[in-house]
């Protein structure tokens, strides 16, 4: 969602601003700006749309100064617009906001009654227009801040400038993010650590109601009682996984290729360095024994949601622990009654996913023991939580989840594996076998990437449908659900995931000739039943496309179908051999579509807000 950078620079900063704004194009936007502090006051240049749009403003109208805030917008309040773009100015203050001010209606119509004009539909103004009516009444800039800050509810990371003050700037957060970067003789603010690390790898993370005033050469912090504070400097490591594309054409194409790779690197993470056998990470020590746990929940949201259905499978299956998952914005709300002796497993790419966060806030003061599955170590939700239990995905890009679900599956498939050892569900040679068959994953999907171009044609099936099904059963049923999400979410064709099951239940009223039907159906003792509804579905003109392996697909001969033939693998793995069929169906159906594979209309990276 929105990003934010701010440079209380030694040198001009249009240039710095603009190249962040780029890198954060990753979080989804829809419109950008900057304003910097010139030799004329005050000064912004913003646009709708991509960031070239900005760059070709600054270009015919430059800005130079030696502070400035940038911002990419991901519109809650108020269409994408200029005037509803960031930086918002109100007299001599300058803001840049993520995150909702869920008072602001309120706010409104008292800076109203007290004379204060406002010109746009943002939430965000308020803020603006708040700090200039405190500054108007006598105060100074800081004090301005900190009486600002208690007036909002809802969630804000901000950064502010004021024009009578060239050489600094306030930062805050409340509910979203936001990071201080110290520099040599410079001062940075970011809505993540990757926004400045090409500036900075030290970082200070604001704590929740934490502000901060920057000057070039110091940093204050301040609690939301405005004490000053100290905050650890954290030194982030460069991650190796460079953020650019490299040959492909889509970062999310680049991150499918990942996955070898990155599936590798997180189970080496998850490997006893001298006895090679699977266990948890040293640093991740649990303080309760899995034999004596109740219940486990995993709560999510989206592909994540859907890396814990398939995990569900395996706590019950593999550990005979049962097991509920939940969608983030449901369990937060429900007031859940949680089993005593239970854990709960956040598991989030970004690890500030607002949702997921507040559902770990839950638990914790129901006193559940707290997981993160977690593919940013310095995320929120890493930070809060009682453990973590981290994928080594490396910076995911693509807007379309991909290389951090099948990560995230790996460290699930593993936790329910160590929770089977230990409640005994498991013996020493069960564990071992299986143990067998995860070292074979990242070669299975390897092979799987080899069929690209047979992937790539069978797409042709689906590229021209209005509606397309995804079938399975079994941990393939959240599959189909993920299936479709990264069709719909990238190709923009309306996609439901079902139940192969559930066919006759309702979905089959759907099924024309001209609503292709994918089934994920390798020969698992399911097999049998999903070819039934295969038929099910041939008998009244569903196109259909068959993912199976080899035995599956020559089995399904004689069926009206298209097939697409997996590598042989074992069952237990074949939820990450039949991802990547999946994720490149998604992509090349959206690549033959022409639509913004990386940046799909409407969508953000890390969803920061509610
Ligand atoms: C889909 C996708 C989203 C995220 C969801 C949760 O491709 O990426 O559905 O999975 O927004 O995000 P994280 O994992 O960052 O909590």
């Amino acid at each position: 969602m929105c990003g934010i950078i701010g440079i209380v620079g030694m040198a001009p900063v249009t240039a710095r601003l603009l190249a962040t704004l780029k890198r954060l194009e990753y979080r989804g936007y829809d419109s950008a700006g900057i304003a910097s502090i010139t030799e004329n006051g005050l000064e912004r240049r913003r646009s709708v749309g991509k960031i070239a749009n900005l760059e070709a403003c600054l270009n015919d109208d430059p800005l130079v100064g030696f502070t400035g805030i940038g911002h990419t917008r991901w519109a809650t309040h108020g269409e994408a617009s200029e005037r509803n773009a960031h930086p918002h100015i109100s007299g001599k203050v300058a803001i840049v906001h993520n995150g909702i001010i869920e008072n602001y209606a309120a706010l409104k119509s008292e800076l109203r009654e007290a004379g204060f004009e406002f010109q746009t539909e943002t939430d965000t103004e308020v803020v603006a227009v708040l700090i200039d009516s405190l500054l108007q009444s006598g105060l100074e800039a800081k004090e301005a801040v900190g009486a600002a800050l208690k007036r909002f509810h809802g969630a804000y990371a901000l950064g502010i400038m004021f024009e009578s003050q060239p050489d600094v700037m306030y930062g805050a957060r409340k509910g979203s993010p936001l990071v201080v970067g110290i520099g040599n003789g410079e001062m940075f603010l970011g809505s993540d650590a990757l926004a400045i690390a090409p500036y900075t790898n030290k970082v200070i993370y604001l704590e929740e109601g934490d502000w901060c005033r920057l000057t070039r050469e110091s940093y204050e912090v301040f609690d939301s009682e405005d004490k000053p504070v100290m905050r650890k400097v954290q030194t982030v490591e460069t991650e190796e996984d460079s953020a650019d594309k490299g040959n492909y054409p889509h970062y999310m194409l680049k991150e499918i290729y990942e996955q070898p790779r990155s599936i590798a690197k997180t189970l080496q993470a998850y490997t006893h360095p001298v006895h090679g056998t699977l266990s948890l990470p040293k640093d991740a020590t649990l303080d309760f024994d899995f034999s004596t746990v109740s219940n486990v929940y995993m709560i999510s949201c989206g592909t994540a949601h859907y890396a814990t259905r398939v995990a569900e499978y395996w706590f019950e299956q593999i550990a005979g622990i049962p097991c509920k998952t939940d969608i983030a914005s449901e369990f937060r709300y429900r007031q859940p009654a949680l089993a005593k002796n239970s854990v709960a497993l956040f598991v989030s790419q970004s690890g500030e996913t607002a949702d997921t966060l507040a559902a770990l806030r839950y638990c914790k003061v129901q006193g559940i023991k707290t997981i993160a599955v977690v593919n940013v170590r310095t995320s929120s939700i890493a930070r809060e939580a009682d453990v973590v239990l981290p994928t080594l995905a490396g910076p995911e890009i693509g807007v379309a989840s991909t290389k951090a679900f099948t990560a995230q599956l790996a460290v699930l498939l593993v936790t329910a594996l160590h929770a089977g050892l230990s409640r005994g569900t498991l013996s020493e040679d069960e564990f071992e076998t299986h143990s067998k068959s995860v070292a074979e994953i990242g070669s299975k999907v390897d092979e799987s990437l080899s069929r690209d171009g047979v992937i790539r044609a069978v797409c042709e099936l689906i590229c021209d449908a209005d509606d397309v099904f995804y079938l399975g059963r079994g941990v393939h049923y959240p599959l189909a659900l993920e299936g479709a999400l990264k069709l719909k979410e990238i190709s923009y064709i309306h996609a439901e995931g079902f139940a192969s099951g559930e066919l006759k239940h309702g979905p089959i009223a759907l099924i024309t000739d001209k609503t292709p039907i994918v089934f994920v159906a390798p020969t698992d003792e399911l097999y049998e039943k999903s070819i039934s509804n295969l038929q099910e579905v041939a008998a009244r003109k569903g196109p259909v496309l068959l993912i199976s392996d080899r035995k599956g697909v020559e089995e399904a001969g004689g069926a009206p179908t298209t097939t697409l033939e997996m590598p042989d693998c074992d069952q237990l793995i074949a939820p990450f051999v039949y991802s990547v069929a999946l994720q490149l169906i998604a992509y090349h159906t959206a690549v033959m579509r022409g639509t913004d594979v990386d940046q799909p209309r409407n969508l953000a990276k890390s969803v920061t807000v509610e």
